[in-house]
């Protein structure tokens, strides 16, 4: 049956703000919720209760501590493939650790796939917030199986704000809406459905698309707005999914900001397309709507309406030209340049399909050691037929190019032969990134500074199946 669409309110993710030297407790629980009017409540893993976890809002150069408590149940209730690295048969099913995505910390808390625990323990994590203010997500990391746990409902924002952001007369207040996407497969009767490959030795799916999207934990919301601005601060959180984000009357929208906050200026777009794990902050203005709707959709499918109200209402934000100083980084202070390959293996050598980092897996030994404050440009060489959102904890970077090159010269001989000139990244794409998409038979280039801490962190395609199953690397700041 077809759910009837816009019935339900767009919920908003309760927010917990931490005092001053206060510490925030956060329990993974399993949690009951109803995601749409006309259906029983679904069976969900939660951060403190509710899909998506509470909106932690936190402030650039106030530390937060936050203490993650896995109450989740023994078992696991989506499938496990213990032929999967790091979910062999002697580990406990379920285990759970909290990466707090896009965050620079000490590599003790930043959330290690190894690093998880089971139901009874809990781990203390110390955020420093001493980086610019950007739109951070937190989601399990468990080795092995955090796309089960991800899917299952844990991951969850966090608004890190800072005084110059706050100076700038964006949107705010009810005018600020956090939008977080994930789609799911669900039965009829509201159950929530993983789907697996057929062997029951191995379940695991390189890929999973689900048949309805979730906006802030709703099918097809409503959000009730007035004639004016509004900043969304949207995430992907999908496994899968890539979005492509418009309204379905085309309307203009400004993102001021993507994964690492704000950027230079607002690059005025009518559609964007967003892969798992990235963010965009938009401004969008409804003041031309009074008593209308405007639905924001994902090509030619609704994902949520935003409904106007008729009042006239005065709207005192406004969106700079300017949003903040954002020098490209000059890439010839890179000390370091390496040429990393982006693999898959679907022949006979690997079955069922492998996807791997440079040709190594997880527990291969450490090739990137990079120096502790040192700059480095990233050469990822995609020899596959997708796109893979690639992610490395710790850092911002910034995209310096994409170009074409000949893929299967490259596997033959192992030279790199372009085909035609480097892309400069569009506007939207000039800003702090942690996530870039990395695009078939294109070499995508990425320079970052690698400074912070010291350690080991990882760095994987942001395709929660594909990470799951080796592509992830761990690389170390020496
Ligand atoms: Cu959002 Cu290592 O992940
Ligand atoms: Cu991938």
């Amino acid at each position: 049956a077809k759910l009837a669409p816009f019935v339900d309110t767009l919920p908003l993710p309760p927010v917990l703000r931490a005092e001053p030297g206060g510490i925030l407790h956060v329990r993974m629980a399993e949690t009951a919720q109803k995601l749409h009017r006309d259906l029983p409540p679904t069976k969900l893993w939660t951060y403190g209760g509710h899909y998506p976890g509470p909106t932690i809002e936190a402030h650039r150069g106030r530390p937060v501590e936050v203490v993650w408590e896995n109450a989740l149940p023994a078992r696991h209730f989506l499938p496990i493939d213990h032929t999967i690295c790091g979910a062999e048969d002697d580990k406990p099913d379920v285990r759970a650790i909290v990466h707090l995505h896009g965050a620079k910390v000490p590599r003790k808390d930043d959330g290690y796939p190894e690093d998880w625990y089971v139901p009874g323990g809990s781990r203390r994590h110390r955020y420093p917030n001493a980086q610019d203010a950007a739109t951070l997500w937190y989601h399990d990391h468990a080795m092995g199986i955090n796309r089960l746990n991800m899917y299952a409902g844990l991951a969850g924002l966090y608004l890190l704000r800072d005084e110059h952001e706050l100076s700038l007369g964006l949107p705010s207040g009810d005018q600020e809406l956090p939008l977080v996407l994930a789609d799911r497969l669900l039965r009829e009767d509201g159950r929530l459905y993983y789907p697996d490959s057929g062997d029951a030795k191995s379940p695991w799916v390189p890929e999973v698309f689900g048949n309805l999207t979730l906006v802030n934990g709703a099918i097809l919301p409503r959000a009730e707005v007035q004639a004016r601005r509004y900043r969304l601060r949207v995430l992907n959180a999908a496994n899968g999914r890539f979005y492509h984000l418009r309204f379905r009357d085309g309307r203009a929208f400004q993102v001021v900001g993507s994964d690492q906050g704000l950027l230079a200026a607002p690059a005025a777009m009518t559609s964007i397309f967003l892969a798992p794990g990235e963010r965009a902050d938009i401004v969008v203005d409804f003041a031309d709507l009074r008593s209308g709707a405007a639905e924001l959709m994902n090509d030619a499918l609704p994902l949520m309406r935003f409904a106007v109200g008729r009042g006239l209402v005065r709207d005192d934000s406004r969106v700079p030209d300017a949003l903040r100083d954002l020098p490209r980084v000059d890439e010839t202070t890179a000390s370091k340049t390496r040429e990393l390959t982006l693999d898959e293996y679907s022949d006979c050598v690997a079955t069922p399909m492998l996807m791997l980092l440079n040709g190594k897996r997880w527990h291969d030994p450490v090739t990137e050691k990079v120096r502790l404050g040192s700059t480095e440009t990233w050469r990822l060489v995609n020899l596959t037929e997708d796109t893979h959102p690639i992610h490395l904890h710790l850092v911002r970077f910034q995209i310096l190019d994409r170009r074409p090159f000949d893929v299967d010269e490259y596997l033959e001989k192992k030279t790199l032969r372009y085909l035609g000139p480097a892309q400069e990244p569009p506007p939207h794409e000039r800003g702090w990134k942690d996530v870039v998409q990395a695009h078939p038979g294109m070499v995508t280039r990425i320079v970052a500074t690698f400074d912070g801490y010291p350690g080991r962190y990882a760095w994987h395609c942001h395709l929660a199946e594909h990470e799951a199953n080796e592509m992830m690397r761990p690389f170390e700041v020496v």
